[in-house]
């Protein structure tokens, strides 16, 4: 587990193979392995196979644009998650799944972007009209996801200057 999290980077180049229905499953399942507060797991994952909508997203913004043969949304449905003062616990939660995806993805070989959408609030409202929903969806982060093009080093980002024993 620990050199699979120095192992996960942001890959922006992919081939053309797809991901098979078998390792999108087994992804979605560690997407909703993740914590949630008070257990409310207020997330909704879009899969987006169809290249006009992947390629509609990809025009949503430029940070977005790269051809990967698969796209998850990852979005907070507000009518699901904690209410009043507590409401904005879907960011974490849904941050948790998306990682997860990230951290599944890596150990099964494939590569993987986190593209973050809210809170810009028209990259918000384009992904939302783009995948039909309504206001209590909160898109939060997108994922590519697809066979690597590009190969980057395992690391870490560790610095003690982040640090602070107390
Ligand atoms: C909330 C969030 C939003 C991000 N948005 C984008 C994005 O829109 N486009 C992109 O290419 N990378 C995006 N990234 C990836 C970061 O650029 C990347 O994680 C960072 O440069 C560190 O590189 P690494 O992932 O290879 O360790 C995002 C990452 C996070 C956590």
């Amino acid at each position: 587990m620990i050199e699979t999290i120095y192992q996960r980077r942001s890959i922006r180049k992919f081939t053309n193979e797809k991901i098979s229905d078998e390792n999108i499953l087994t992804l979605l399942k560690c997407a909703m392995a993740a914590p949630s507060a008070r257990n409310t797991k207020p997330w909704e994952f879009y899969v987006i196979k169809d290249e006009t909508t992947q390629q509609s997203l990809r025009d949503v913004s430029k940070n977005f644009a790269f051809n990967s043969s698969l796209i998850i949304i990852v979005a907070g449905n507000t009518d699901k998650s904690m209410t009043k003062n507590d409401n904005d616990f879907w960011i974490q939660d849904c941050s948790a799944a998306i990682e997860n995806i990230l951290l599944a993805a890596t150990s099964l070989e494939i590569g993987s972007v986190w593209c973050g959408i809210y809170p810009v609030k028209e990259r918000v409202e384009a992904v939302r009209k783009i995948i039909k929903e309504k206001e209590n969806i909160i898109p939060l982060g997108l994922i590519h996801l697809g066979y690597k093009a590009e190969e980057k080093e395992a690391k870490t980002q560790f610095s003690s200057e982040n640090v602070h024993f107390i």
